[in-house]
């Protein structure tokens, strides 16, 4: 039984027809467009094009987002790249992962994850995830460590902090570099400190959906000179750079192109003014649906992992539990949500099936560079991994611009959801 009444701000989600039954929905209101800009952000684009300075070597932008970044999530170094694969990749290469190397990831993230290890000739290897924080399980990682692996690739999906003081830890005990995926946690913390600021390397992306869009772009975080070095080296054609690399010859090192244009920056720059805000009122409406959703039978919010103290909720999500709603798919949830003005998304799949991995394992370079005995075991391991493909089958979520409402519309969620429960028997 629920512990609250039902509909008790009712409005026109009264009716006990369900949307999807042509009763009237929840809400009609639609919810905010995104990106967001004013008049204020006009100015200094049109004097970035009439200077004719957008590449980084002519202007000074990309080195103020840099400085600007820094200081935001408190980083010692940040480089502007491309994009937020860019990112990886640069991040990876400067790592030393390399041809026939083994990376251990996230199996439950963006397809751009996966992509960055086959990208280094390298084995992207999963270890399951925790079901109840969507991140990776750090007691599934030791397990895949072989003397092949080079480094460890944490994500934080969605925002939520993967339980970083475990990997860390098991990155010391076996000296692998920790390269986290912070492509979705913007001002995310783990233990105090931000999402990308914990491990060697940290990566972000400023892709248009994204809460500090430019289009496209990314960021590559680190504290290590060198290493930073190396990297900027990297995304720069590989043309030397620092004080490490002082002396060195200009075609020193190997490189390719990854960085971010003079207009990429002028929009993060007056997008990044307000993230934190933003930030804010993400974190209030979510803590408040916590609050709400978890009373209602069969959904089961997110949990921050041990040591989390702060998600960017890129998306709200929360697991589906059907046997509550007598049967009710997920998917005919997810449609008659929908039909009730709150639009949502069922996450990621599973993608290890898709089609990629054996575009990768059948090629003549991972048959040279992998025995049939270790890509044929590789094969069967994805057939292991049973809380993701679980993951997959009950996830939902709302997206990241529902969360900059008002507390009203957050009622609008919780009042949908309740609707549905109720009236689960016009579905099934
Ligand atoms: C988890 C994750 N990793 C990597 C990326 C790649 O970033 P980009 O799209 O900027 O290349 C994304 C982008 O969506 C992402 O969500």
């Amino acid at each position: 039984m629920l512990s609250t009444p039902l509909f008790a701000h009712s409005g026109s989600g009264a009716s006990t027809d369900l949307a999807l039954k042509g009763g009237p929905p929840v809400r009609a209101t639609p919810w905010l467009d995104w990106p967001v800009w004013d008049r204020e952000a006009e100015k200094p684009m049109l004097s970035i094009l009439r200077s004719g300075n957008w590449y980084r070597g002519d202007g000074h932008k990309c080195e103020e987002f840099e400085q600007k970044y820094a200081d935001l999530i408190g980083a010692r170094r940040v480089i502007a790249t491309a994009s937020g694969t860019t990112a990886l990749i640069t991040g990876l290469h400067a790592l030393g992962v390399d041809a026939g190397d083994e990376v251990i990831v996230s199996p439950y993230t963006f397809i751009a994850s996966y992509n960055v290890i086959f990208n280094q000739k390298a084995l992207p290897v999963f270890a399951d995830t925790n079901q109840e924080t969507f991140t990776i399980d750090p007691l599934k990682i030791e397990e895949k460590i072989n003397e092949r692996t080079t480094a460890i690739l944490p994500v934080h999906i969605y925002g939520l902090p993967a339980d970083m003081n475990r990997i860390l830890a098991i990155g010391k005990k076996h000296q692998l570099p920790v390269l986290e995926d912070a492509c979705q946690a913007w001002l995310a913390e783990y233990d105090g400190k931000m999402c990308g600021t914990l491990g060697e390397l940290g990566a972000f992306s400023f892709q248009n959906s994204k809460h500090i869009p430019s289009g496209e772009g990314g960021a590559l975080v680190g504290s290590n000179d060198a290493l930073m070095d190396r990297c900027f080296a990297f995304h720069n054609c590989g043309r030397p750079y620092g004080a490490s690399m002082a002396g060195m010859g200009q075609n020193a090192v190997r490189g390719s192109n990854k960085r971010m244009t003079e207009i990429q920056a002028g929009i993060l720059l007056s997008q990044m003014k307000r993230a934190r805000a933003d930030a804010d009122k993400r974190l209030g409406n979510a803590l408040y649906l916590d609050s709400k959703l978890k009373d209602i039978p069969g959904i089961i919010p997110y949990k921050l992992a041990d040591g989390a103290t702060r998600s960017s909720y890129h998306l709200y999500p929360f697991r589906y539990k059907k046997e509550h709603f007598d049967g009710l798919s997920r998917e005919k949830f997810r449609a008659a949500l929908q039909a009730e003005g709150i639009p949502n998304y069922g996450g990621y799949g599973k993608q290890y099936y898709d089609g990629l991995i054996e575009d990768a394992l059948g090629s003549r370079g991972y048959k040279r560079l992998f025995s049939a005995e270790r890509l044929n075991r590789y094969r069967d391991e994805l057939h292991h991994l049973p809380e993701n493909d679980q993951l997959t089958e009950e996830a939902v979520m709302f997206f990241q611009n529902m969360l900059l409402a008002e507390r009203k519309d957050m009622d609008d969620i919780v009042r949908a959801i309740r609707k549905i429960y109720e009236n689960r028997s016009q579905l099934v």
